[in-house]
């Protein structure tokens, strides 16, 4: 997308050669003759130009006043003036507001077209700035954990407190596939540590030494191999998070000094005599029941309560199959932009499968399952068939068969279609099934023969196709 430049200039001569020489260079050129031009451009038309370039004094008014009127709107759009006689006044006022630069009129070309291109790169920066944080707020939103049964409400809530206070740790239970490293990744970026790290280990895909030199850090020469100086997870977290998955599987021994440093909020390397201070939130997440664990000493207690000061469990699929209401949809619209699908419709059989299915693999195995079938997909229809779940045989006998495509009909209720045209549509298209037997296609439609003709001519279509 070329940037775009709003030029505001009532001096016809000067508008037209600004333009023309900005168009050269490859800009996109709007050229308003005064502020009401302007701003209907900028109010009306929508136009988001990177940099406006304006003269000071139009004929219908002031310049900053339109400025000072639109810039809360225009937050990512940087502001060039132009004027004849420059008073100090307006200057001031105008760099107040936040004007990029106030130029004095003649100005060299040369002199302009570089203010210009750095107030484009400032325009530009900002505008990738306000959209990545953006686009990382709604990703990592408490909104992006999905589903409308209560239990799905009740972390969405549990998360929207969190993200507001500084608390140390806290444990998120929940089988594979629930959502614990979407939930950690919304605490960390949804809370105010997001500027700074988010360090993960998962304990259980280390052996016990490794994970000790991970976590804590090594001198060289610490232990056999250990060539160089490394800086250990909790050093690297800090003034961010530490998300520990899978803490269930870290060894006793190692647990203890964990809890350690997340008391003293010290630690030291392996092999290194100095303390280094640290100040990291503690995520840790088990799809073990840590509790029972305690009980039965795989676990240390004082660690479980250290790090349980909040606890946040995450439930089943099976339990709650309402979610499947708001994920289904939001996967299939993922995926489709992901793949230029278009799947629109989602038969009531598929619902029913979804809905018989126990979902061992959580959230992510519907995700997958999801994938799969709109990845198979031609048109519009989710596809049954590729759903293969095999709590489909336990579907109730006399339940309706999965329907397809060829049963049925896509109309899109978008407002490209009116009604007329859809009953053009229907009648055309049941018709051609029925190789133009009006017949046929009378029964296919539910209605009589005598009313099918009638439409068959008001649309004038032809029965034999
Ligand atoms: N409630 C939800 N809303 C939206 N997406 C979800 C939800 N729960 C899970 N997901 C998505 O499902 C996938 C699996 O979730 P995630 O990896 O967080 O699970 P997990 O509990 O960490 O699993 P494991 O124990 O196997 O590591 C991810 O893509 C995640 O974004
Ligand atoms: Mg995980």
């Amino acid at each position: 997308m070329p940037n775009s430049l709003l030029i505001i200039e009532d001096e016809a001569l000067l508008g037209q050669e600004l333009t023309r020489h900005y168009r050269r260079a490859g800009w996109e050129v709007e050229l308003a003759r005064s502020l009401a031009d302007a701003r209907r451009r900028l109010e009306e038309q929508h136009l988001e130009p990177l940099v406006i370039l304006s003269d000071m004094n139009l004929p219908d008014g002031n310049a900053l006043d339109l400025m000072e009127q639109l810039k809360g709107r225009l937050p990512h759009c940087e502001w060039l003036f132009l004027t004849g006689y420059g008073s100090v006044q307006e200057s001031v006022r105008a760099l107040r507001l936040g004007a990029y630069e106030f130029l004095e009129k003649p100005c060299e070309m040369d002199r302009l077209d570089l203010v210009l291109a750095s107030a484009s790169r400032s325009a530009l920066a900002q505008r990738r700035l306000i959209e990545q944080a953006e686009l990382g707020h709604r990703r990592y939103s408490p909104e992006a954990y999905v589903g409308k049964s209560q239990a799905a409400q009740r972390v969405r809530e549990m998360l929207a407190r969190l993200t507001r206070v500084p608390f140390s740790a806290i444990v998120i239970g929940g089988e594979t596939g629930t959502g614990k490293g979407l939930v950690a990744r919304i605490l960390h970026y949804g809370g105010k540590r997001a500027q700074n790290p988010l360090v993960e280990l998962n304990c259980a895909a280390l052996p016990r030494e490794l994970l000790e030199s991970q976590l804590f850090g090594h001198e060289a020469g610490a232990f056999t191999g250990a060539v160089g100086r490394h800086r250990g997870l909790i050093e690297q977290a800090d003034g961010g998070t530490l998300f520990l998955d899978e803490i269930g599987e870290m060894p006793m021994d190692l647990q203890a000094k964990l809890l350690k440093a997340i008391e003293d909020r010290k630690f030291r390397r392996l092999g290194s005599e100095r303390e280094i201070s640290v100040d990291v939130q503690v995520l840790a997440a088990s799809h073990r029941d840590l509790e029972a664990m305690v009980r039965d000493g795989e676990f240390r207690s004082d660690l479980y309560h250290r790090l349980s000061v909040f606890k946040l469990m995450l439930p089943p699929l099976r339990e709650v199959l309402e979610d499947l209401e708001e994920l289904v949809p939001l996967f299939v619209a993922e995926i489709n932009a992901k793949a230029a699908k278009q799947i629109k419709i989602i038969p009531d059989a598929v619902w029913a499968a979804l809905r018989a299915h126990d979902w061992p693999g959580n959230v992510r195995e519907l995700h997958n399952v999801v994938e799969r079938c709109v990845l198979f997909a031609d048109g519009p229809l989710f596809p049954a068939q590729w759903l293969q779940l095999p709590g489909r045989s336990a579907m109730a006998p006399g339940q309706p068969a999965p329907i397809s495509e060829a049963d049925g009909l896509f109309i899109p209720l978008d407002g490209s279609m009116d009604l007329d045209d859809m009953d053009r549509y229907i009648i055309e298209t049941t018709l051609n099934r029925h190789h133009g037997n009006v017949t046929a296609a009378a029964r296919a439609l539910g209605t009589t023969r005598e009313t099918l003709r009638y439409r068959i001519r008001k649309y004038g279509l032809r029965e034999t196709v």
